[in-house]
Parts: C-alpha cells; sequence; structure tokens
C-alpha cells in the first residue's frame, strides 16, 4: 500500500522563507499591473500620484495605500473588476441593503485557486478521501458554505451541503452517513451541545465525529475545549474573510499553535490600527492583507479591521507560511451573532426609517444557556406609547421582521417608553456585549 502524502501541495506548502518572499515578489508585480485596470486603482494611485512603473519590488508596498471596506462600499458593485465581465463566475455579497453592501467577484480560475487553498487546510488537519464532510454553515451569499464545498470536493470528501440551522435533519444527516468532520460557526457548536443533550446524544459514542473546523467569528480556548470534550473531536481554527475570497486565508494545521496564513496567495502586514505604521514583529495590531493570487478582483493592502499578531517560530509541521494567533477583536464597531457581520450604523438606519420610533436604541448581546441572542432596545416615540398592547407587538414584529431583511439573524425586541435607556454623559450606549 503506499504511504499517505504529507502534504496536499508539497511545493507550495514547504517552500522555504526565501522561496516564499521570491514567489511573493514576482506575484506582487504582476498583481499591479492587474490592479492597474480597475477603476478603483486607478483613480486611488493616480490620486496618490503613484505610477505602476515606479513600483519594482515588495519593498514599494508601501508606497501603495491601503484599501478599506468603504471602498468597497463605495465602488459597489463593480469598481474593482479587472477582467471583463463575461470572465466572472461566482459573486458573494455580504448583508445589507442601504449601502453598507460589498462585493466580491470570481473567474473561474479564482474559485480554483480558492478550493486549492481549502483543499491544503483541511487535508493538513488529517482530513482524507473516506471522510464524510457536514458542512453546517451558510450557503448563498455566505462565503462560508461554498468556500469549503469546494476545497472539500476537490480533496475527495463526500460532501454533506446541510447549510446552517435545523439541528434535527443535521443530527439525522450525522447519524446516516456516519458524519466524520463538521465546519461549523462556534456559537452554533455550542447551541447543537445542547440539542444533542435534550435528546439524549452522546457524540462519543453514538456519532463518528473526529474533526470539526470552527471559525466565521471569534472564539475562546476555553469553547474549544469544550467543543473537543463533548463531541470528542480536535477542533482546528478557520480563518478567512470574504473580501479575500471567503474561509482559507489562514487555517490551524495539526500542532493547533496558531493558524499558518498562505502567503503564496497573500502578503501579511501587522500595522497600528492608529498609524497605519506596521508593528514590531510578534505585537498585536491590525490585519492587512494583499492578494497575490486572484485575477478578477486583485485588493491591497486590504485593512481587515482584525486584530491579531504574527507568532514567532517556526512551526514542527515543516511549513513556513507564518501564522497568526487566534483573532483577539476589532479596531471597528462591527460585531458578530451567529457568525453573521453587523455593523450598529445598520441596525440605526432601519430603526431611524420606521416613525414610531424614538431617538435611542441599544444593542444588547447575550449567551444564555448556550444561546446566543441579540436583543435591541428601541425608544419609541411619544405618540405611540399606549396601553395597547396589540399595537405595540404589532410594531415590536414590525422592527423585527425589518431587522431580520437587513441582517439575516432574527433579534428579539424590546420596546422601552421616550428617555427610558440610560445615557452616560448625555452620550448613549449602543451596543453592550455579555457573552462570555
Ligand atoms: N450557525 C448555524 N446555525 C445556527 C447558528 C449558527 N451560528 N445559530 C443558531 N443556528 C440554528 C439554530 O439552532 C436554529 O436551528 P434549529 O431550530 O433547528 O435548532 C436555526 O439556526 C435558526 O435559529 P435562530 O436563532 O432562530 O436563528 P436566526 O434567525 O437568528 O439566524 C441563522 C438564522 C442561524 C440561519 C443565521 O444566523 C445564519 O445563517 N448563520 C450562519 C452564518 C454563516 O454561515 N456564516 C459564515 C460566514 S462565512
Ligand atoms: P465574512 O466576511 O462574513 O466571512 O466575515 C469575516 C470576519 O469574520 C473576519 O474579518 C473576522 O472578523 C471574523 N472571523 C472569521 N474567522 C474568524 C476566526 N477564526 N476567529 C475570529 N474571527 C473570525
Ligand atoms: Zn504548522
Amino acid at each position: 500500500m503506499s504511504r499517505d502524502k504529507e502534504f496536499w501541495n508539497e511545493e507550495v506548502e514547504t517552500l522555504s522563507p526565501g522561496e516564499i518572499e521570491a514567489l511573493q515578489e514576482d506575484r506582487f508585480l504582476r498583481m499591479v499591473k492587474q490592479a492597474w485596470e480597475s477603476p478603483f486603482y486607478r483613480q486611488q494611485w493616480i490620486r496618490a500620484g503613484i505610477d505602476p512603473e515606479d513600483i519594482k519590488g515588495i519593498e514599494d508596498l508601501r508606497k501603495l495605500p491601503f484599501t478599506t471596506k468603504q471602498d468597497l462600499r463605495d465602488f459597489y458593485p463593480h469598481g474593482f473588476l479587472c477582467v471583463p465581465k463575461d470572465r466572472l463566475v461566482r459573486v458573494h455579497i455580504s448583508s445589507g441593503t442601504t449601502g453598507q453592501a460589498t462585493a466580491v467577484f470570481y473567474t473561474r480560475a479564482d474559485i480554483a485557486a480558492w478550493a486549492e487553498l481549502m483543499a491544503r487546510c483541511m487535508y493538513m488537519t488529517g482530513a482524507r478521501p473516506g471522510d464524510v464532510f457536514q458542512n453546517m454553515t451558510g450557503y448563498g451569499l455566505f462565503t462560508g458554505g461554498l468556500g469549503f464545498h469546494y476545497g472539500a470536493e476537490l480533496l475527495g470528501l463526500l460532501t454533506v451541503p446541510s447549510g446552517a440551522g435545523n439541528s434535527k435533519r443535521q443530527l439525522q444527516l450525522m447519524k446516516d452517513l456516519g458524519t466524520t468532520i463538521i465546519h461549523i460557526i462556534p456559537s452554533y457548536a455550542l447551541r447543537f451541545m445542547d440539542y444533542l443533550n435534550e435528546n439524549g446524544v452522546e457524540p462519543r459514542k453514538d456519532l463518528n465525529l473526529r474533526i470539526a473546523y470552527l471559525g466565521a467569528e471569534p472564539y475562546s480556548e476555553e469553547v474549544r475545549r469544550r467543543v473537543e470534550e463533548f463531541y470528542g473531536v480536535k477542533v482546528y481554527n478557520s480563518y478567512g474573510l470574504s473580501e479575500m475570497n471567503g474561509p482559507g486565508v489562514a487555517f490551524e494545521c495539526s500542532y493547533q499553535k496558531g493558524m499558518h496564513i498562505w502567503e503564496d496567495a497573500y502578503i501579511v502586514e501587522v500595522v497600528d490600527p492608529e498609524t497605519g505604521e506596521p508593528v514590531p514583529e510578534g505585537e498585536i495590531g491590525e490585519l492587512v492583507l494583499t492578494t497575490i493570487n486572484r485575477e478578477g478582483m486583485p485588493l491591497v493592502r486590504y485593512r481587515t479591521r482584525d486584530l491579531t499578531r504574527i507568532l514567532p517560530g517556526s512551526c514542527p509541521c515543516g511549513r513556513n507560511h507564518r501564522r497568526i494567533d487566534r483573532i483577539q477583536g476589532r479596531s471597528d464597531d462591527m460585531f458578530i451573532v451567529k457568525g453573521v457581520n453587523i455593523f450598529p450604523i445598520q441596525v440605526e438606519q432601519v430603526l431611524m426609517a420606521i416613525p414610531e420610533v424614538g431617538t435611542n436604541y441599544r444593542i444588547v448581546l447575550k449567551r444564555e444557556k448556550n444561546v446566543d441572542e441579540m436583543i435591541v432596545q428601541v425608544e419609541v416615540t411619544d405618540r405611540i406609547f399606549i396601553e395597547d398592547m396589540r399595537e405595540l407587538n404589532r410594531l415590536k414584529g414590525k422592527i423585527q421582521h425589518e431587522l431580520k431583511s437587513e441582517l439575516l439573524i432574527t433579534p428579539l425586541v424590546e420596546l422601552v417608553e421616550p428617555n427610558g435607556l440610560p445615557r452616560e454623559e448625555g452620550k448613549a450606549v449602543r451596543l453592550i456585549d455579555l457573552r462570555k
């Protein structure tokens, strides 16, 4: 019997640091030429007085300005494209309908390259043909579902596209198909734990699970430990963001000590979020990423707003692609509930368009008995605060419906009388996160 190969893509995964740098330089220079074709970069660079001919090597990266989420919003949907539209085969779009949405387009080659990165990620944790992979995250416009899906099929896993939610069906599929690997949002892993408990299922005894990929939102080592113990799996941290394809940017190897960033696809910088200057190696700052292997829509020095650090030293697995630490937080006000990204401004825009809503509101995030909830407390105007329960329930329902269609999760809505919410020195406190 032939020995199992150790790497999915040995040539790239085992490049030396010098070889990685040389490959990055080649791809970076190619990417600069491509980016110049996009309306956004041409305008941005002309304004900054940059001639792409002056970019001669990777040391010139820092001459190029950052790209922000706001730029993506302002040039939504097509302003970043570098190829004719008939070369595109996929688009993913973030939630938000009121000027907040961002779009990422992919050519066929982009989808193939992304799938290859995902196959590497899963392979390095021990996933192999014969495994049954249940993909319990959002499909559709979310990148998590389809990103893993294509990688898993490329690797040769039997892929079960079960999507997010519907716990009864998830359990049935696990039992019927003998699922060995799951991809699941941390908050759902906790909630599904309760579901299994309530139904008398002991995963270690009754199921075949051995690996779980957890990502798309922050979670602690404590959550990893609980999930590992309860399900009898090894948990691997998975990091990505839609702007950088989706998952597959950084992933833990079998040593579970930080996530390798695939440096043949992304150039990594860690900067001080205030000044934009690089932080000393190993210190926490904001992750800035440049795509160097994407043809439809390259992004240059993209401010992820995620706070992390480069881990020092080399990894015993033999991969020289550097590792980042668990994400420590954000340098903006975005928060994530049930794997869905939310900006307070989205909530505000929805609320302020409803005439019965007053001037103040508050978002409270809770984790109670393993269930995450987003509670939106809303002051109503003087005109509405009457003792008519039916009227109040109608308003609550309306607010909930409008928020759900903007945010994609269902918040609990609480109505509060005018001036009923606390203010600190006149300033409203908008977000209270009580999740551990
Ligand atoms: N991921 C997947 N499913 C989840 C979840 C999560 N983080 N949190 C809860 N669920 C499940 C619930 O258990 C419930 O299923 P059940 O009734 O069979 O037990 C179902 O989803 C709906 O729960 P509810 O709390 O009413 O959800 P909601 O309406 O507030 O949100 C979700 C709907 C969960 C489907 C939506 O939050 C979602 O799609 N999340 C996944 C996002 C994702 O995949 N992100 C990856 C981005 S790359
Ligand atoms: P999206 O663009 O919807 O895929 O969301 C991307 C964002 O989710 C990132 O910018 C992070 O803030 C967050 N995220 C993704 N993976 C992780 C992870 N493993 N740990 C913490 N946060 C994560
Ligand atoms: Zn490693």
